[in-house]
């Protein structure tokens, strides 16, 4: 694989993620998927949204019982969504591709405890594929596109790789502009051990609008996009959660590090700094309404 720098840098986050032993038995055993989950009427706690989620994501491809198609799960992680939906629409092929190795290996082991034959998982990245012109019906990509280096070189290959009158599904976070200030953009760099980011910045963090923009210029019609915030069906609350559970996580492995080498009193100032930064890095984000559906056909 030749992969970009950025790519590298999600690569080696998500297979540090995913090298926990724990993690995967977690997963086997009580989490039914990862991702932020959908919330409506009659949802009563996440689990239960994250299987509506997977729910909404089938409604979103449009598959029912007589669908024969072939969809593409586009930053699979490790396969749970694939999995859902291959074992609910058993006439349809999935495959999934992500970047990770250690969770695609995770994903195989998952199909081969649920016995699920409709589905197939590889590594890779989705920027670059090696799949045919025009090989799908229709491709997802839930919560992964935001790791995309070049949003607009996305969009390219999935239009490449999508059938004529093919559906493109995307679920994820667009920052909106007042969020890419560049002390931010720092933080973000910091805590996800960006080494790459201040460079490439201006293909990495995009707005919806600039997003809606690349589709049309690839010709991708009836666009379709909802604020799934605005509309209560993704809680803010776990958005910040999700900030706080990542830097929270990802400090304590830097701070490990640098208190070793540090002299005692810098032990209290080093976390208040980061507690501090974190603070930031929620305000800005509180006035941010910025999870999306986006549906669009391939012309
Ligand atoms: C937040 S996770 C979402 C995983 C999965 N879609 C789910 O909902 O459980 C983001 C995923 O994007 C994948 N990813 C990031 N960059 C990628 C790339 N260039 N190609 C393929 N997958 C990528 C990561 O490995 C990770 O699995």
């Amino acid at each position: 694989m030749n992969l970009t720098d950025l790519e590298n840098e999600a690569k080696a986050y998500y297979d540090k993620l995913w090298s926990n032993p724990k993690r995967i038995h977690k997963i086997i055993e009580e989490i039914p998927s990862w991702h932020f989950g959908f919330y409506e009427k009659g949802i009563n706690n996440s689990n239960e949204a994250k299987i509506n989620m997977m729910d909404y994501v089938g409604r979103l491809l449009e598959l029912d019982d007589e669908s024969f198609m072939k969809i593409l799960d586009a930053g699979s992680g490790v396969g749970t969504t694939s999995l859902y939906l291959a074992k609910k629409y058993s006439n349809c092929i999935f495959h999934g591709i992500t970047i990770s190795h250690n969770e695609s290996i995770i994903a195989g082991i998952l199909q081969k405890k649920s016995k699920i034959r409709n589905v197939q998982f590889q590594q890779g990245s989705y920027m670059k594929t090696s799949y045919k012109n025009n090989y799908f019906d229709r491709i997802f990509a839930l919560e992964s596109v935001i790791y995309s280096p070049n949003k607009k070189e996305f969009v390219k290959e999935m239009y490449r790789i999508l059938k004529p009158n093919g559906k493109l599904v995307i679920l994820d976070i667009f920052p909106k502009k007042y969020q890419f200030n560049p002390l931010s953009i720092k933080i973000d760099s910091y805590l996800y051990q960006r080494k790459n980011l201040d460079r490439n910045l201006k293909n990495y963090y995009i707005d919806i609008n600039k997003f809606k923009k690349f589709l049309t210029t690839e010709k991708f019609v009836e666009i379709k996009i909802h604020n799934l915030i605005k509309t209560g069906n993704i809680k803010k609350s776990i958005l910040f959660i999700s900030i706080i559970l990542s830097s929270y996580a990802l400090l304590i492995t830097k701070l490990k590090t640098i208190n070793k080498k540090r002299p005692f009193k810098y032990k209290f100032i080093l976390p208040f700094i980061f507690f501090v930064l974190i603070l930031y890095k929620l305000l800005i984000s509180i006035n941010s309404n910025i999870y999306y559906s986006i549906e669009a056909i391939k012309k």
